[in-house]
């Protein structure tokens, strides 16, 4: 899928079913390579992100394979310890083979990795962090050559909590000598789920308040079987959907524990958000404030990957709303598209200001990254005409048939070949 057309101005009425997390099932799809054995994932998406991390597993010398909607791994056999750079270019996450790769083979070459382009991303907290566990990393023409073949446990205290050097931390933690201690760890709910399937897979591995984990190095793994927990950042950009379009969606397998800041935030705009029993009804018809500050920041604060979603929806929400993104300085790259759109967005460094216009229009746009190419589809739906979104590859990164969930809520969506 190249390229998208909507045909805007169809509220959105139906039911949805979010699929499983993408940031969580990544660390988990690297932890699996960890365990001489087979790791069973239920409820994994089929998003290019997890196609592209099996293609790294096969690489590796695992076998994969679906049953329904449950992605088994069988990582008796690795036999390759360096990650194809053509692969590892796409996707950021394929940085977490540096921990679990050092954790199985004590040894790692990986390419600087890629993924959405959010400004520099380094990657210093996680090469510092595997160095005091022992391992030699070196960084040479892009590439990252790591070598360890006994790491040993520390106690380690970040600086800032990295949602993607916590993982790295746990996954060459979890088979290494001694115990490792983690402060400052991030607190996101995928740490939490990666911290679950390696109990699962045996690991004596503890999460306490403040941000302290605690790993016990394991080298004898046994089976897991894991049931993924369903995408809150997915799940948030349908309740955007409803409330942009002023629908009504019910919302089955909302994560809504780890989703209380968006919700709350939301219904402060005025958009109605109830629980029945599991699923939630959200209903977008009610007349809408803005929001006088919103600053991203880690979990439990609001997430930087809703802010481009949320700022398509404050496009056209009367009255001035401001963001402050603290997390990555090129999200607001998204603001020149909506504006492009006839959104009214001025950004200034860390700081956009958004004043809501009573309605956008179709044009050609063009996606820049995964959470942004969401906030385009979300002003598609509302946008009088056509909206024609460009580079949509990055929506199948994350999304799972974004375009036949949009469909059979109503929304008037065709996928052209380019
Ligand atoms: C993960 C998520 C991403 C989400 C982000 C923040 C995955 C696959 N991706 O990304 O969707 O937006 O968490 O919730 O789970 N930093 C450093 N040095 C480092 C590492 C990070 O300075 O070594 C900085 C980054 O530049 C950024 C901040 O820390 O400003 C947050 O990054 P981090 O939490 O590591 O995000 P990711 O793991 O890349």
């Amino acid at each position: 899928m190249e390229c998208v057309e909507i045909r805007g101005g169809k509220p959105l009425y139906g039911r949805v079913e979010i699929q499983g997390s993408k940031n969580a099932v990544l660390p988990i799809l690297a932890a699996c390579i960890l365990h001489e054995g087979t790791s069973r994932i239920d409820h994994c998406p089929r998003i290019q992100d997890v196609f592209d991390t099996i293609m790294i597993l096969r690489f590796l010398g695992c076998r994969v394979w679906w049953e329904d909607q449950c992605l088994a791994v069988d990582a008796s056999k690795v036999s390759r310890c360096k990650i194809p750079a053509q692969i590892a270019s796409r996707m950021r996450s394929s940085v977490l083979f540096l921990g679990a790769l050092l954790g199985r083979m004590g040894r790692a070459q990986l390419p600087y990795p890629g993924g959405c382009v959010l400004g520099s991303r380094p990657i210093d907290l996680h090469i510092a962090a595997i160095n005091e566990l022992g391992a030699k990393v070196e960084e040479k023409e892009g590439c990252i050559f790591a070598e360890g073949r006994m790491l040993k446990g520390k106690e380690i205290t970040l600086r800032f909590p990295s949602v993607g050097a916590t993982e790295n931390i746990i996954l060459a933690a979890a088979r290494a000598q001694g115990i490792t201690v983690i402060n400052n760890a991030a607190r996101e709910p995928e740490i939490g789920e990666l911290c679950r399937f390696l109990q699962k897979m045996g690991v004596d591995i503890r999460e306490f308040s403040g941000g302290r984990i605690e790993i016990a190095g394991e080298t004898c793994l046994q089976d897991p079987k894991h049931d993924l927990v369903a995408d809150r950042i997915v799940a948030g950009t349908y309740l955007l959907a409803a409330a942009i379009t002023g629908g009504r969606i019910t919302i089955s397998r909302m994560p809504q524990e780890h989703m209380e800041t968006v919700t709350a935030l939301l219904k402060n705009m005025g958009i109605g958000i109830e629980k029945h029993g599991c699923d939630v009804l959200v209903d977008g018809s009610r007349k809408r404030r803005g929001i006088e500050l919103l600053e991203t920041a880690p979990y439990p604060g609001f997430p930087t990957d809703l802010q481009s979603p949320l700022m398509a929806l404050l496009a056209v929400t009367e009255g001035e709303s401001r963001i402050k993104e603290n997390i990555f300085e090129d999200r607001f790259k998204t603001a020149q598209q909506l504006n492009a759109m006839g959104a009214n967005i001025k950004v200034r460094e860390k700081e956009a200001v958004i004043r809501g216009v009573p309605t956008l229009y179709g044009t050609r746009v063009e996606a820049g990254e995964l959470r942004g190419a969401a906030a385009l589809f979300l002003a598609g739906l509302i946008a009088e005409g056509t909206t024609t979104i460009c580079s949509c590859h990055y929506i199948s990164r994350g999304y799972e048939n974004i375009c036949g969930v949009l469909t059979s809520l109503g929304a008037e969506i065709e996928e052209l070949c380019n």
